[in-house]
């Protein structure tokens, strides 16, 4: 196993940048070599006639990782859609050799690398193949960030059941309220279900709290957010 996580959710939206970039910080700030990819995004927005991730940004930015953007964000598309399908409409296919060749040089630059997926593990990449696919290549033990909400019983069992039939290691889930509507009622019993069915740990709660906004997220607030809600016992 290669040292570091890749980091996958229940679906999109969930909160893997946010989680990803916390983890990072941490590692950083633990005094680590941590670097961050972010292999495949899309709705990238143009600079200077570039595609760039706002995601691949922000990790770049909270790991203080100083690699080449094209190691951290090997394949960026335009179009806000699936990633096999914004391939399509761009004439290409996801260049999975440039993704194996940033990655193994991230490596090799870095002790520990957080990688955050795109979407959900099924999410399609290429005919048939899908993001469970590449987290099963890169080796690397996966952390599941889930919603407090309704609904993430079912969606965090799918999605840890299937990342166990594909042999992967699952190491433990983040619970994040990116919506802040979720009751206490409702999100204690539906972690403490999860931990019973899952049998795996969960390594953080993470609340609402308008300061995480990404757009103008403040890194020390941030980083003192997950120091106090992330257990590091476990995972760092
Ligand atoms: N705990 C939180 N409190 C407040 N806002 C949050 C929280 N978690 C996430 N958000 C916000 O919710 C949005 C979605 O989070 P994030 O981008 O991390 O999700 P994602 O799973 O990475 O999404 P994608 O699938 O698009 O990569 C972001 O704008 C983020 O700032
Ligand atoms: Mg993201």
């Amino acid at each position: 196993m290669k040292k570091g996580y890749f980091i996958t959710g229940t679906d999109t939206g969930v909160g893997k940048t946010l989680v990803a970039g916390g983890l990072a910080a941490l590692y950083k700030k633990s005094g680590l070599n941590v670097g961050v990819m972010k292999p495949i995004a899309t709705g990238c927005g143009r600079i200077n006639n570039h595609l760039v991730s706002d995601d691949a940004v922000f990790l770049k930015s909270l790991a203080e990782a100083d690699d080449d953007y094209e190691l951290i964000n090997p394949v960026s598309l335009e179009q806000p859609l699936a990633p096999s399908v914004a391939a399509r409409l761009s004439n290409t296919r996801i260049d999975m050799d440039k993704i194996h060749a940033a990655f193994e040089m991230l490596n090799e630059r870095h002790d520990f690398l957080i990688v955050e997926g795109i979407g959900g593990l099924l999410v399609p990449l290429d005919e048939y193949y899908f993001v469970v696919d590449m987290a099963s290549e890169m080796e690397l033990p996966l952390i599941v960030v889930s919603r407090p909400s309704m609904g993430t019983i079912n969606h965090t069992l799918l999605t840890v059941s299937y990342a166990r039939e594909h042999g992967l290691d699952v190491r433990g889930i983040i619970i994040n309220d990116s919506a802040g509507t979720c009751d206490n009622m409702v999100m204690n019993t539906n972690i403490d279900e999860i931990k019973r069915l899952t049998e795996l740990p969960v390594v953080g709660v993470i609340p609402y709290d308008k300061r995480l906004d990404m757009k103008n997220c403040q890194k020390e607030i941030l980083m003192k957010i997950f120091n106090d809600k992330i257990d590091k016992g476990i995972i760092i």
